[in-house]
């Protein structure tokens, strides 16, 4: 065992955190062996019920649940800050290239190294990602979480039509190769898999058909996918299935929603699409850095909420522009001002931070899992420094309340503020 004294913010309750500002936070092994939080909250209530205990002691520091990346993807290090007129441009100008290049063994273990050590430096222990359609990426990026002891859940993409030569995989061989994946990958210490259309133009009717089927006889793996990003996606979507209500209910027509299924985007859905999340347990993941830079538009959040389907926060590096949680909640924040029908929201800094940890947790099927630093919950957590920068050090001095403290920190932080992130007690950023 083994415990850590500093403020510590978590959510005894959904969206509502606590700061206990003296705390002790008590890191052990479950019945399993897994490194988990034994016990959570004051320091003056906890210390004696754990005498001889082996205490790290940090001053002005706030312990905080590692960050939960709904929406990433690994092979796009490069592609951020590619500018295009569009979504669709800038698949074919840049991402689709880009992707080309993880065929090969060298480029991906570089490249999955450095993508694990960005996730870290910037906060974030858990992360739902995209590989590209080459097998190989998946196994380069999964081997990588899996040295690191990361809980990652990824999966090869299947783009078997309108991709170029050097992405484009071959319908049969593509579900061949998805279910070996599972086999090889998913349940396998911390990492899962995740069955990965790209979207719907990317893939044929029986490719869609065959990703139904395995999510039909694996039925704790991840699905993941985009939909209703841009408007020309949707046109296209429009001609490919002239027939279908929606774009989303052409997933629905392959099996394709259901719980731990993730959609990013989600932008240009109607109240019977939401519906339609709710009712299927599927969640979006919600990357407004991504919308803003590819000018793709805003996530309704009121909607969302009449509605009630989950969703959380993502980067979806590299339409998104940050690997930083902070930037994204701040995006999330300024879209939720404006993006919105007037008046707009003003959306709570415990919500914002909630939708980037439990939020996105329970979303992903993992509440009380990852997300949460509540007894039982993986200890994976971040050491926050408040005094990273002169000017978060004097506007968190100034904060009368966690509120205030959690806005400084979300508007004015950054990675500098990551001083440590913990997985599972092993010390790796
Ligand atoms: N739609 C299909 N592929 C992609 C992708 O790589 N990024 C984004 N943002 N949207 C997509
Ligand atoms: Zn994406």
């Amino acid at each position: 065992m083994k415990a850590w004294r500093a403020s510590l913010l978590y959510f005894p309750a959904p969206a509502q955190a606590q700061l206990e500002t003296d705390g002790l936070l008590v890191v052990g092994p479950d019945a399993g062996g897994r490194q988990v939080v034994l016990a959570v909250g004051s320091y003056s209530d906890l210390a004696p019920r754990f005498p001889g205990l082996d205490v790290t002691h940090l001053p002005g520091r706030i312990i905080a649940p590692g960050f939960v990346d709904m929406h990433i993807h690994y092979p796009q290090l490069d592609v951020i800050g590619s500018p295009a007129e569009g979504l669709l441009p800038w698949l074919e100008n840049y991402t689709f290239p880009h992707e080309s290049r993880f065929s090969d063994v060298a480029h991906n273990s570089e490249a999955a190294t450095f993508f694990v050590d960005e996730l870290l430096r910037h906060g974030v222990t858990t992360a739902l990602a995209f590989a590209t359609s080459h097998p190989e990426s998946v196994d380069a990026l999964l081997g990588e979480a899996q040295r690191r002891s990361l809980r990652m859940i990824a999966g090869k993409v299947l783009q078997d039509q309108n991709s170029p030569d050097g992405v484009r995989d071959a319908t049969q061989q593509s579900l061949l190769d998805t279910e070996a994946l599972i086999t090889r990958w998913h349940g396998v210490d911390r990492l899962g898999y995740a069955i990965t259309p790209r979207f719907v133009p990317s893939c044929s009717e029986a490719q869609l058909r065959g990703a139904g089927e395995l999510a039909a006889r694996y039925a704790d793996v991840w699905i993941q996918s985009h939909v209703a990003e841009n408007k020309d996606e949707i046109a296209w979507v429009r001609e490919l299935y002239p027939q279908a209500r929606s774009y989303l209910s052409v997933y629905e027509q392959f099996g394709l929603l259901r719980p731990r299924a993730v959609y990013a985007h989600c932008i240009h859905i109607d109240d019977e699409d939401r519906a339609l999340l709710r009712a299927t347990g599927t969640a979006a993941a919600v990357s407004p850095t991504s919308n803003l830079f590819l000018g793709s538009g805003f996530f309704d959040y009121a909607a969302a909420d009449r509605a009630g389907f989950l969703y959380g926060l993502a980067s979806d590096v590299g339409g998104g522009t940050s690997f930083s949680p902070f930037h994204t909640m701040l995006a999330a924040y300024y879209v939720g001002r404006e993006g919105q029908t007037k008046p707009g929201v003003s959306l709570k800094p415990q919500q914002l931070w909630w939708q980037h940890t439990g939020g996105a947790a329970r979303a992903l099927g993992l509440e009380g899992v990852v997300g949460n630093l509540l007894p039982g919950c993986e200890a994976d957590f971040l050491v926050l420094n408040p005094q990273a920068t002169p000017l978060l050090a004097r506007k968190t001095a100034q904060a009368a309340s966690l509120d205030e403290l959690l806005f400084a920190l979300i508007v004015l932080g950054d990675d500098r503020a990551v001083e440590q992130t913990v997985i599972s007690q092993a010390q790796v950023a």
